[in-house]
């Protein structure tokens, strides 16, 4: 039999946690549908992070009920086994398996569910469990809850009340445990080395396709299951488009590149972003736009420690950066004017970051209570700003025209700084020079 991949104590423990703040509830967690094209072409499914999260378990076709202080405390609803399927799809653990070796209470067909699931809510007072999700998952959820009220008989209790299971998963995501941490660093590094494998293989005439399998490359190589999101590899003038994707146009002497690209590792994803020149020499123009984004990164980088709060961030990168365009000519004015106006979201209409975990954008509140929230010692996100300059832009110089500039590190707050788990993939204009087109 496949034996899991990881220990399951992991899971326990967070499934204790997150227990102490629902007593006395439910959680249900959904697995989401799988990705077939025309009925029977099969991609690699992936977990719901937050099933992940919180039960180690990898097949779609599940839903996870979480029921802390009562008996069985963990259900799951799986696919049974089926020989014939399992020929063609590959093995499934069924319940027994599911029960066996991920340590779960009690399992059962998921079939089972609209027969089991009201009297597992019958002894809850409130539900969380994320809407709109999934239509189907949503349908069985309501039928349940409506069955539960009809097993109560002429009581005149309501439906169950629906919280938001998402923000409170999410919360504790946010905070990363040494194990994630430790996985968060291995998928920032193998990102990091595809990013510098990249560097390396990049030179006047190759497709950004061939750089994306270059990245993919050492992803895989590495033991990444999967790339966190769309690779995005730009060059020239596409780099001014945010989530360019087409990753299909031979790379010109002269032009920048863009790489936005992040590997996957344990379900934790990196998201680094380099930009550079394709011939490995960057012009006055570009290390002059580039030189001015690289401030703006390592200053807030060199900023952060807990307590601050990410709107702050947010602003000093609009201040800073609106300062760039200023400087550059790109905008005229009153910085001040300018930033009340939303004038520099022309040139730079993303934010400033994002948490980074189990997603490429990661759960958890940024306001808490109407308030932008501190940051606290092992949360982990992005720092990420960009100038894009369209070659279409008139208004702009003629010679920054068609450079677009993003540089994107992965970093976690410590107890009183921060450590940046990205340095491996170079970002000074001397250590991507040494390294560009030289393998
Ligand atoms: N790669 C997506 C982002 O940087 O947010
Ligand atoms: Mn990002
Ligand atoms: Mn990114």
């Amino acid at each position: 039999m496949r034996k899991p991949a990881y220990d399951m104590n992991i899971f326990r423990e967070r499934r204790s946690k997150l227990g102490q703040d629902i007593q006395g509830a439910a959680l249900i967690v959904a697995s989401h549908p799988e990705m077939i094209r025309n009925h029977d072409v099969h991609f690699p499914y992936r977990q719901d992070s937050n099933l992940f999260y919180l039960t180690g378990w990898e097949e779609p076709e599940s839903i996870f009920v979480f029921r802390p202080g009562l008996i069985p405390e963990t259900v799951m609803f799986v696919r049974s086994r089926d020989p014939e399927k399992e020929t063609w799809n590959g093995f499934r653990y069924g319940p027994e398996g599911c029960e066996q070796e991920f340590k779960i209470d009690r399992c059962y067909p998921i079939e089972e569910f609209a027969t089991q699931a009201p009297r597992l809510l019958k002894e809850v007072n409130r539900l969380y469990y994320r809407l709109y999700k999934d239509k189907h998952s949503d349908e069985k959820i309501q039928s349940a809850l409506e069955n539960v009220k009809s097993l109560q008989g002429r009581t005149g209790f309501g439906l169950l009340p629906i919280h938001d299971a998402d923000t409170l998963i999410g919360e504790h995501r946010l905070i990363k445990s040494e194990y994630e941490l430790s996985q968060m660093r291995e998928a920032c590094e193998i990102s990091a080395q595809g990013h510098l494998a990249a560097m390396r293989f990049t030179r006047p005439g190759v497709n950004e396709r061939q750089i994306q399998g270059v990245l993919a490359h050492q992803f895989f190589m590495r033991g990444s299951a999967r790339e966190g999101y769309g690779f995005i590899v730009a060059s020239g003038n596409s780099a001014t488009t945010l989530h360019y994707n087409f990753n299909d146009q031979k790379c010109r002497d002269g032009d920048l590149l863009l790489i936005d690209a992040g590997a996957e590792f344990n379900y934790y994803t990196g998201d680094i972003t380099r930009t550079y020149p394709v011939n490995g020499k960057f012009t006055d123009e570009q290390a002059k736009v580039y030189e001015a984004v690289l401030k703006v990164q390592k200053d807030i980088i060199a900023y952060l420690k807990p307590g601050i709060v990410f709107k702050e961030l947010h602003d000093m990168g609009t201040s800073m950066l609106t300062e760039a365009m200023l400087e550059l000519g790109l905008l005229s004015g009153r910085k001040d004017d300018l930033i009340q106006a939303l004038a520099q979201k022309k040139y730079y209409p993303h934010g400033i970051g994002h948490w980074l975990g189990l997603d490429v954008h990661d759960a958890g509140l940024y306001f808490r209570n109407g308030e932008p929230r501190a940051i606290e010692a092992n949360m982990c996100f992005t720092i990420e700003p960009g100038l894009y300059i369209p070659a279409h832009d008139n208004s702009a110089p003629a010679k920054y025209r068609g450079i677009g500039i993003r540089i994107e590190d992965n970093i976690r707050i410590t107890n009183h700084g921060s450590e940046n788990m990205t340095t491996s993939a170079p970002k000074e204009i001397g250590d991507i020079e040494a390294v560009v087109g030289k393998n």
